[in-house]
């Protein structure tokens, strides 16, 4: 098999991807496995998520809890194969980042398996752990608005955030103190697009990349399997598919079945 080089000049920094803001929208894909990390990367996408959407995406789980740290060092590891002039995110997943020593000691694994940054849900709660993160010199993007590590809290609904005063204070409040945390970049998903917009106005340098959220944002991430139809069984209201790989690939097995034929007869 060709492999791509592993030694890049034209690797993206996190400054590169903070130099687009205000210039350029940043486009952002999820990729667990190799294939797709240098498909997404040879078509120029800048960020490649291995985020703990995983769970759902390949692994079969009803929702992102049930991802460890083993799953998530697996699958960065096979995306930093494809050595792409890309950065590599890779979320901190459910549980792995309880104390800022644990948040550092997993962040640390997560950049020894290739990633370049990592990522992890929360605001205020998570401060300390941000903090400690980006003093062992490890670049950091947050997540806030719904939050999928949450979703047993949230009685099993993703629910949009930024709805009432409180909840649009809270929000401004998280984004100013992980922006002045260090956070390069922060998800905001499920926000309501006004709050968007005026996060994005007020992050200073930290690059927002929304989900769900609206247009205002610096750049905006999509879990692929969503983008291009490969996961047909649930798809959020906020996306439009831009393929049907699922009914080519049926389509395909199909018709490949249909001509199999019986051994010494030629036939069926
Ligand atoms: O896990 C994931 O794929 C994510 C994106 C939806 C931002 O966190």
């Amino acid at each position: 098999m060709h492999n791509p080089p592993r030694v890049r000049s034209d690797k993206l920094s996190c400054g590169d991807i903070q130099s687009l803001k205000g210039r350029e929208p940043i486009a952002v894909l999820t990729a667990y496995d190799h294939p797709t990390a240098r498909l997404l990367d040879e078509a120029g996408i800048p960020i490649l998520l291995v985020g703990d959407s995983l769970g759902m995406m390949v692994l079969g789980f009803p929702d992102t809890t049930h991802v460890t740290m083993e799953h998530m060092v697996h699958h960065v590891a096979a995306v930093a194969r494809a050595h792409p002039k890309a950065l590599i995110g890779a979320d901190l997943p459910h549980l792995s980042y309880r104390t800022p020593e644990e948040g550092v000691a997993n962040a640390r694994r997560l950049l020894e398996a290739g990633a370049d940054f990592v990522k992890a849900e929360g605001g205020q709660e998570i401060l300390s752990v941000v903090k400690a993160i980006r003093a062992a010199g490890i670049p950091f993007c947050g997540h806030l608005g719904m939050l999928p590590q949450h979703i047993h809290e949230e009685g099993g609904k993703y629910r949009i955030k930024g709805r009432d005063e409180a909840g649009r204070q809270r929000l401004l409040d998280d984004a100013r103190y992980l922006e002045e945390a260090g956070a390069f970049a922060c998800v905001l998903e499920l926000v309501t697009p006004p709050v968007t917009a005026e996060i994005t106005r007020t992050a200073g340098r930290m690059v927002t990349i929304g989900i769900g959220s609206g247009p205002d944002c610096d750049g905006q991430v999509l879990v692929t399997p969503d983008l291009i139809g490969s996961f047909p069984w649930f798809t959020p209201k906020f996306i439009q598919p831009r393929l049907q790989v699922s009914r080519d690939v049926q389509q395909a097995v199909s018709s490949w079945k249909a001509g199999l034929v019986l051994p010494g007869t030629g036939n069926r």
